[in-house]
């Protein structure tokens, strides 16, 4: 998608705003390690978590960015909303839909300082918008940015979150997408952050002023940090929101997706409950990604435990795509109450060649043990040793596919599947 100006002034410029309010708002710390020797913000910053109320599991939803970017207004969360419900959505888990960037007017209210919703795209205000939502059993998120202007130039947060805070959650919204854009020079990072510990850089208090503003409001609410994979993110996005995304801004492409399988397949030992790398927004329904690379995104997503937030006109999804974003399977190894943790990459025989990303994952549900095969080049069989399954070892194996439940038959010491150019097996493994 082409860059408007708008949002090629807010990146360029965004560097060089200096917000006089930064660091005058930050709420008071809960605790600092007494042996710490932190100073100056990083000494001071809160350190309260986000709530476990909330986020225990990725989420599943919608949001309107990479379907519609800026050309939003309230009648496209209203009718994602109501596909939700018409399409089976909300009765296979989805339940999520966010607002991303444009919502906002120009400038804050003059007298009462807070972000306005543009009258013009959003009349019955965000509020109106959560009370038809939530009437629908469903939940409202929102997004703002940790910088001086949102990525797209409107009224962002940093120095305002327990203004922003309160207003969100007076609104009835039930999730904060926080982005990373424009950020005043006095908040950039160090090389080396504080303590050599990148919880204390700047960039992880940016984020962390805005968890103590959430937390003070007394409701659960679930905190995505949009933060592109910077300041080693994963190593303490737990202790400050739900999610945090791992790479730069997705696109529909093959490319795009298989780079960010192999960023986050790297990472895959933050993802737990409560924790939960964020491969970004769903690109199904958008370009020109084939019937397989639809599947392998979803199923990626699904088996890395990544938020699935569905990003297309949901009108436009035919049956089969319909049918992959449905799949029961894929959904239950991705919402396993039991499991936390997600599929990661083995050796799947003693000579398999090294591919970028990795093409043999296995993971356990609730169910048992699965195995996931990306084809990361033209259609070929691929076999992986039973014995070279983590937790699996010797003997013989029922083994069923999970895009259709059927049975596939028992094998004993290897499976092989032909798997077609960029396309997923997805497997459910018995002993037999
Ligand atoms: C950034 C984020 C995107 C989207 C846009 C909105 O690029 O990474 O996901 O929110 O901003 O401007």
């Amino acid at each position: 998608m082409a860059m408007s100006l708008h949002r090629l002034f807010s990146y360029v410029l965004g560097a060089l705003v200096v917000s006089a309010a930064a660091h005058a708002s930050a709420p008071s710390a809960t605790s600092t390690a007494a042996t710490s020797t932190l100073t100056g913000i990083a000494a001071t910053a809160p350190t309260v978590g986000p709530s476990h109320q909330v986020g225990r599991l990725p989420a599943l939803g919608w949001n309107s960015w990479n379907g519609h970017a800026c050309n939003i207004n309230e009648t496209i969360f209203l009718d994602a909303a109501n596909q939700f419900i018409f399409l089976g959505l909300a009765d296979a888990g989805y339940e999520y839909i966010n607002i991303d960037d444009c919502w906002q007017s120009e400038t804050r209210d003059a007298s009462t300082g807070r972000i306005v919703p543009e009258p013009s795209k959003f009349p019955s205000g965000i509020n109106g918008i959560a009370d038809q939502v939530h009437a629908l059993g469903l939940k409202l998120g929102i997004y703002s940015d940790a910088g001086a202007k949102t990525c797209d130039g409107f009224p962002a947060s940093l120095g305002n979150e327990t203004l922003d805070a309160e207003t969100f959650i007076e609104w009835g919204v039930d999730y904060l997408k926080y982005d990373n854009c424009n950020i005043p020079s006095n908040w950039t990072d160090a090389a080396t952050p504080p303590d050599d510990d990148w919880y204390n850089s700047n960039s992880a208090i940016r984020y962390r002023q805005m968890t103590a503003a959430l937390n003070q409001t007394g409701k659960p609410i679930h905190f995505s940090l949009c933060i592109w994979g910077t300041a080693n993110v994963w190593e303490w996005g737990a202790r400050v929101g739900h999610s945090w995304r791992m790479t730069n801004d997705i696109s529909a492409s093959w490319s795009s997706i298989s780079s960010i399988l192999a960023a986050n397949a790297q990472h895959l030992d933050s993802v737990d409950f409560f924790s939960h790398n964020d491969m970004d927004m769903m690109e199904i329904g958008n370009g020109d990604l084939t019937l397989q690379e639809q599947r392998t995104h979803f199923a990626a997503w699904a088996f890395m435990k990544s938020p699935i937030l569905l990003g297309t006109d949901l009108n436009n999804l035919n049956s089969t795509q319909l049918d992959i974003i449905k799949n029961a399977e894929l959904l239950a190894f991705h919402q396993d109450p039991i499991v936390g943790t997600p599929a990661t990459p083995f050796n799947a025989t003693a000579s398999a060649p090294s591919t970028s990303p990795p093409e043999f994952y296995a993971g356990r549900s609730s169910k048992g043990m699965h195995v996931f095969i990306i084809n990361t080049n033209t259609t070929a069989t691929k076999t992986f040793d039973f014995a070279n399954v983590p937790g699996l070892g010797f003997g013989r194996f029922r083994v069923q596919d999970m895009w259709t439940g059927k049975d596939l038959g028992t094998f004993a010491n290897e499976f092989s599947i032909t798997v077609d150019t960029h396309d997923t097996a997805a497997l459910l493994i018995h002993r037999a």
